[in-house]
C-alpha cells in the first residue's frame, strides 16, 4: 500500500542576490557540480544519483526558497497531498507533472506553519554517471530551520509529513523520514529562518580534504573538525558567501527502526555536556551569528542599498 508520507530528503533551493557568484562557490570551491540554468535558476548536483541538490535561484535577497523532498512514487505524492487538504494545510501548488522544473517529476508544495515551502515529488530523472572524488557531497544530508515554536513544527513534521522523531536536546529536535538519523532538526530559539544545510561527503578523510579545499578558498572553519551527540556525525562548518551556514558531514548514524529509541533532553545533557564529542571544538561567534541569520540579512540590506542607488541612477 502507498504510504502518505514523505520518504527522503533531495535538496533545497535558496534564494541568492548573486548568481554567479554563488553558483562560482557551490561549484569550484564546495565541490557541486553544474546541471542546467534555465533564467535566473541554476540547478546543481551532488555526486550520487539525485538529479540535482541545489537549485539557486536569482532574487533581490538571499533566503530560503523551498525544502525537496521525495515521495514512494506518484501514488505517494497525490496520497499525501490529500492528507495535507484534509487536515488542512496551506497547499502553494497544486500536484502536476514539473516540466518546467530540470529533472522533472510529479510534485506539489505545501507552506509549514512558521513559512517554510516544502515540495514533495517522484519520478525525478536521476543521475547516470556518479562522481569518484569523497572531498565533494554525495547529497544533501540534512536542513536545520530556526523555529519559534519547537512543539507545532515538530508536530507539523512528525504527524503531519509523516517523521519520526530520532533525538531531542535542549536545543534541538531531530526527526528522520529515511534511515539517516535526521533530514530536519528544528532548533529553537531565533524565529523562523534557515539555521544550516549540511551535505554529505562520503568518508571522514573525503570531509578534510573538502574542508582544506575550503580553506585555500578562503573560507575558514567556524566548528570542527569535531563529532556531534545525536546522529553521531563528524561536522565542519563554514559561513557562505550570502552569509548561509554550510556543513560538510559524514558517518551519519543509519537507524534501525525496530531498535531505536530516542533520547530525551534529560540524557543528552547527561551523555553529552559538550556539543563535540571529541571534545576538540565550540562553534565560533560568528558560526552562532551566521546560524541565526545576521549576516544574510546583513548582506541583504547592502545589496537593496545597491539597488535603490542604481534606480536612484
Ligand atoms: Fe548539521
Amino acid at each position: 500500500m502507498t504510504e502518505a508520507r514523505v520518504t527522503a530528503l533531495r535538496g533545497v533551493e535558496l534564494n541568492v542576490f548573486n548568481l554567479d557568484e554563488s553558483a562560482e562557490f557551490y561549484s569550484k570551491v564546495w565541490g557541486l557540480e553544474f546541471v542546467a540554468r534555465e533564467g535566473g535558476v541554476m540547478y546543481l548536483r551532488g555526486g550520487g544519483a539525485e538529479h540535482h541538490i541545489l537549485t539557486l535561484h536569482e532574487a533581490p535577497r538571499a533566503s530560503l526558497h523551498s525544502i525537496n523532498f521525495a515521495a514512494q512514487d506518484a501514488r505517494g505524492v497525490d496520497a499525501l497531498h490529500a492528507k495535507m487538504v484534509g487536515l488542512g494545510v496551506e497547499i502553494v501548488a497544486a500536484p502536476k507533472a514539473r516540466s518546467e522544473i530540470a529533472g522533472g517529476g510529479y510534485g506539489f508544495s505545501l507552506r509549514t506553519p512558521e513559512g517554510q515551502v516544502l515540495t514533495v515529488s517522484a519520478g525525478v530523472s536521476k543521475q547516470e554517471h556518479v562522481f569518484n572524488d569523497s572531498s565533494k557531497p554525495v547529497k544533501l544530508s540534512h536542513i536545520v530551520l530556526n523555529v519559534a515554536d519547537i512543539d507545532k513544527q515538530n508536530s507539523f513534521f512528525c504527524d503531519t509529513l509523516g517523521f519520526r522523531l530520532s533525538d531531542s536536546t535542549e536545543r534541538m529536535d531531530f526527526v528522520r523520514c529515511s534511515s539517516d538519523h535526521h533530514s530536519i532538526a528544528l532548533a529553537r530559539g531565533h524565529g523562523a529562518g534557515l539555521n544550516h544545510m549540511a551535505y554529505e561527503v562520503p568518508s571522514f578523510d573525503g570531509l578534510m580534504r573538502g574542508a582544506g579545499r575550503m580553506k585555500h578558498g578562503g573560507y575558514n572553519i567556524e566548528w570542527g573538525v569535531g563529532r556531534h551527540g545525536p546522529g553521531n556525525n563528524i561536522f565542519s562548518y563554514f559561513v557562505e558567501p550570502n552569509g548561509f551556514v554550510t556543513e560538510y558531514t559524514a558517518e551519519v548514524e543509519q537507524i534501525d527502526e525496530a531498535t531505536h529509541m530516542a533520547g530525551m533532553p534529560e540524557y543528552w545533557a547527561k551523555k553529552m555536556p559538550m556539543p563535540d564529542r571529541w571534545g576538540m571544538s565550540m562553534p565560533s561567534q560568528r558560526l552562532r551569528e551566521a546560524m541565526s541569520g545576521k549576516f544574510t540579512e546583513e548582506r541583504n540590506l547592502r545589496c537593496e542599498d545597491i539597488i535603490s542607488r542604481k534606480m536612484a541612477g
